[in-house]
């Protein structure tokens, strides 16, 4: 029964997978980075043109991204996309990561279908409101220490 399963499970895969590119399948098959994490630096949440949305959490440190996790309630292309894009952020300063683009993703998998496209788009916009979320907070951050500062400078208790 359960050999039966696994063999349905496998043949619809193949269905499903027709047509695309092997790093698709790949990426597909074994997604990367799902899951969240409970006090990140930064986090965004964002909804596409279809209405599926993807979640980010960013961990950084010393100015790159030493973690990265994604949830979404999208279609399997959206997980593998926001798989891919993860998996390329972690590790990267935030300047390099901001440089990812949905093209970069699209160049991968080796061209997703026209209805996927903005998957890809979705993933990339999501890592960029993150990274935008976290820098506008560090501007903040420094904005009232140089205030402090200035007080200070000026007699101020
Ligand atoms: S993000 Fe909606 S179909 Fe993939």
């Amino acid at each position: 029964m359960t050999q039966n399963y696994d063999k349905i499970v496998q043949d619809l895969q193949e269905v499903i997978l027709e047509g695309y590119s092997e790093n698709f399948k790949n990426e597909f098959l074994k997604p990367k980075n799902i899951g969240k994490i409970k006090d990140s630096d930064s986090y965004a949440r964002i909804t596409g043109v279809c209405g599926d949305s993807i979640e980010m959490y960013l961990v950084i440190r010393d100015g790159k991204i030493s973690d990265i996790k994604f949830m979404t309630d999208g279609c399997g292309a959206t997980v593998t996309c926001a798989s891919y894009v993860t998996r390329t952020a972690k590790g990267k300063s935030i300047e390099e990561a901001l440089r990812i683009k949905p093209e970069d993703v699209d160049k991968y998998f080796e061209g997703l279908p026209e209805e996927h496209k903005h998957c890809a788009k979705l993933a990339v916009i999501t890592l960029t409101a993150a990274i935008e979320k976290y820098q506008s907070k560090l501007n903040k951050q420094m904005n009232r220490a140089k205030l402090k500062i200035s007080h200070k400078e000026h007699g101020a208790k």
